[in-house]
């Protein structure tokens, strides 16, 4: 009896496909699906509940929270933090040293990048290092942000530029009757007057 309820409390909660690796000193969260040829490092932390496509690499102590998706060729690098909820699109990129030259070591010179809960990052963009992209903020496919990206906020394009406000669940934010609302579910948000556009739910 003692030994059955030792087995059980080893039992795996979560999906690994076989031909995939995860090193030591991983912790997985309940319900987490991690698909093929991926590979997760040493001391890499996922929340519950996140699907992992194939041929993603989590990077050695990458922490990952609850319900986050990874689509297909996805590198989640040392330095890159994924809070609750994020979606990553096919095949985009974090970088993790803003000036690498061959030659010269530079992974003490790692750059943050944090993406806030909620947000999207399309398919193909790029996110260069030590920026925070805010909440439910949606990076447009093939984008290239520079700079932080505020909450809500949609940035397309090469480099990254400012197109609107996206609500929660995925649509545009538009000024209707001097209020700012979802185009689809109706969400009531505020934003800010001036230069950088402060967007939040209106309580
Ligand atoms: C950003 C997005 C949501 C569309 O937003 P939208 O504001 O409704 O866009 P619209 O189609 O109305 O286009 C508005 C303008 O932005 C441009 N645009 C739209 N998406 C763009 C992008 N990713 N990069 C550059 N420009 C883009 C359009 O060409 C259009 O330009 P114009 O005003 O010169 O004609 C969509 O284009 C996108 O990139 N979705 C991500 C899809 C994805 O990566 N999914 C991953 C899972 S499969
Ligand atoms: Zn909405």
């Amino acid at each position: 009896m003692g030994n059955q309820l030792k087995l059980n409390k080893r039992k795996k909660n979560y999906f690994v496909h076989q031909s995939s690796y995860v090193d030591k000193d991983v912790k997985i969260g309940k319900g987490t699906k991690i698909w093929h040829f991926s590979h997760v490092m040493k001391g890499a932390k996922v929340g519950r509940n996140c699907k992992i496509g194939q041929n993603v690499v989590i990077g050695p102590d990458v922490v990952i929270g609850n319900n986050v998706k990874i689509q297909n060729n996805v590198s989640v690098h040392r330095g890159v933090v994924l809070e609750d909820h994020v979606f990553c699109g096919p095949s985009c990129v974090f970088t993790n040293v803003f000036n690498p030259r061959s030659e010269i070591p530079r992974m003490k010179e790692i750059r943050k990048t944090v993406v806030g809960e909620g947000a999207t990052i399309g398919a193909n963009a790029t996110i260069i290092c030590g920026h925070i992209v805010g909440k439910y903020a949606f990076i447009g496919a093939g984008s290239v942000v520079t700079k932080d990206v505020g909450d809500y906020v949609l940035v397309c394009g090469n480099p990254a530029r400012v197109r609107g406000h996206m609500c929660k669940c995925g649509n545009k934010i538009v000024l209707r009757n001097k209020k700012w609302k979802c185009s689809d579910c109706d969400i009531e948000y505020k934003i800010s007057s001036g230069r950088n556009r402060k967007c939040s739910l209106k309580k």
